[in-house]
């Protein structure tokens, strides 16, 4: 199977690895794993007073295409409002990559995480 130049781009030149402090209250967490295959990902945000997703992190242990996929996520979330991350599609995701079938399952991870850490976001205001 042959990886898409989109997929094989963010690959070797992931966007926005790294770790934010989850301590930090501007800061939501979102760890989900794949059933199908076993590769996990970590997608975290920081929000500003208003609502702004001002950054994005990941770190993916896993295939080309969930990297790809976590890394496009980071890039495309940062400036939208929390429910505009919450609505981001895995659909558009392997669109945008060209993910063959048997990869979609690597996008529909990186839509969990990014919503994993929309409402990690959210359960920790209401602890404020
Ligand atoms: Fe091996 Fe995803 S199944 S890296
Ligand atoms: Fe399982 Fe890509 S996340 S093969």
């Amino acid at each position: 199977m042959a990886y898409s130049e989109q997929v094989i781009d963010h690959y070797e030149n992931p966007r926005n690895v790294g770790k934010m402090n989850d301590s930090d209250e501007n800061v939501g967490t979102g760890m989900v794993g794949a059933p199908a295959c076993g590769d996990v990902m970590r997608l975290q945000i920081k929000v500003s007073d208003e609502g702004i997703i001002e950054d994005a992190k990941f770190k993916t242990y896993g295939c080309g295409s969930a990297i790809a996929s976590s890394s496009l996520v980071t890039e495309w979330v940062k400036g939208m409002s929390l429910d505009e991350a919450q609505d981001l599609k895995n659909t558009k995701i392997a669109e945008e990559l060209a993910l063959p079938p048997v990869k979609i399952h690597c996008s529909v991870l990186a839509e969990d995480a990014i919503k994993a850490a929309v409402a990690d976001y959210k359960e920790k205001q209401t602890k404020k």
